[in-house]
């Protein structure tokens, strides 16, 4: 029970790594406030969560949206007290060369990934603050780290969101609020799963150059990734403070020739 009494706020926890986590979470004692722009999945996570004798409410909202998010985060307060733990997980795809994005879609894939951060944190640390206590997670990928093909604006959106983990860190030590990132590798969600399907000619072929790359051989799974951000959600990673956590199977590190 690593956080028996905490609050967390998880955003884009309707699928995928968020979906995990919230499970995982509430197992250990958490009360998760499940956000989702996707109503019925963000639902779906809640009640599957209740079923297994978890707390778990759901908050309709789009990151990207100021008032929604300053909403939620007072609404939040306002019936639970305060929020302890924040997971910026909420985050959208982008498959293609640079000089085919198109501007939309530019702006698009930055408002969700990076804009969402910045928005989510903003209405939620004024709160951390007054108490001198919480726990911010941001989700970047490997793809901050290196040079992947096709993946241009994905990969400056998750580089934007390590280096701000990195500057918030500074400016909220003083608050007692840690601002840690992860990075993980390929991991199977419906994410994936979606952009494999769109962005590839042959989606099988793909799969396997991704399998091939990670030194595990295979990709991750959600739980992977949510067993990482309870880590940094509990006071077990206290010394750990503006850090990029890997969950990757090697892809960053190792070389398979
Ligand atoms: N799956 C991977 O391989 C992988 C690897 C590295 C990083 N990530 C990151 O992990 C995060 C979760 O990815 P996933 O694979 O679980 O994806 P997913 O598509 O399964 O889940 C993402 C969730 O975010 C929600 N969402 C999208 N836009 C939103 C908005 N504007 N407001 C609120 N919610 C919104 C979606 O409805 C969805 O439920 C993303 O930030 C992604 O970039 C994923």
């Amino acid at each position: 029970m690593r956080l028996q009494k905490k609050t967390v706020l998880i955003t884009g926890a309707g699928s995928g790594i968020g979906r995990s986590t919230a499970h995982l979470f509430a197992q250990e004692g958490a009360l998760v406030i499940v956000n989702d722009i996707m109503e019925a999945n963000g639902q779906e996570t809640v009640n599957q969560i209740q079923a297994d004798g978890g707390q778990a409410v759901f908050m309709k909202a789009d990151v990207t949206s100021p008032g929604d998010m300053k909403a939620m985060a007072a609404k939040a307060v306002e019936r639970f007290g305060a929020i302890d733990v924040l997971f910026n997980n909420a985050g959208i795809s982008n498959v293609g060369q640079l000089h085919e994005v198109d501007p939309d879609v530019w702006d698009k894939v930055m408002n969700v990934n990076v804009k969402g951060v910045y928005l989510t944190s903003k209405y939620v640390l004024p709160y951390m603050m007054e108490r001198k206590q919480g726990t911010i997670i941001n989700m970047s990928s490997c793809a901050a780290e290196m040079g992947l093909q096709a993946r241009a604006l994905y990969s400056a959106t998750k580089g934007a969101i390590l280096a701000l983990t990195k500057a918030m860190q500074v400016d909220y030590a003083p608050y007692n609020i840690r601002v840690n990132a992860l990075l993980p590798g390929t991991i199977f969600t419906p994410f994936v799963e979606n952009y494999l399907k769109t962005s590839y000619d042959n989606p099988d072929e793909a799969i396997a150059n991704i399998k091939k790359r990670q030194l595990s051989g295979d990709l991750g799974k959600p739980e992977d990734v949510a067993k990482a951000a309870l880590f940094l959600a509990s006071d077990e990673s206290s010394f750990m403070m503006g850090s990029p956590l890997y969950i990757d199977g090697g892809v960053v590190f190792g070389k398979n020739a």
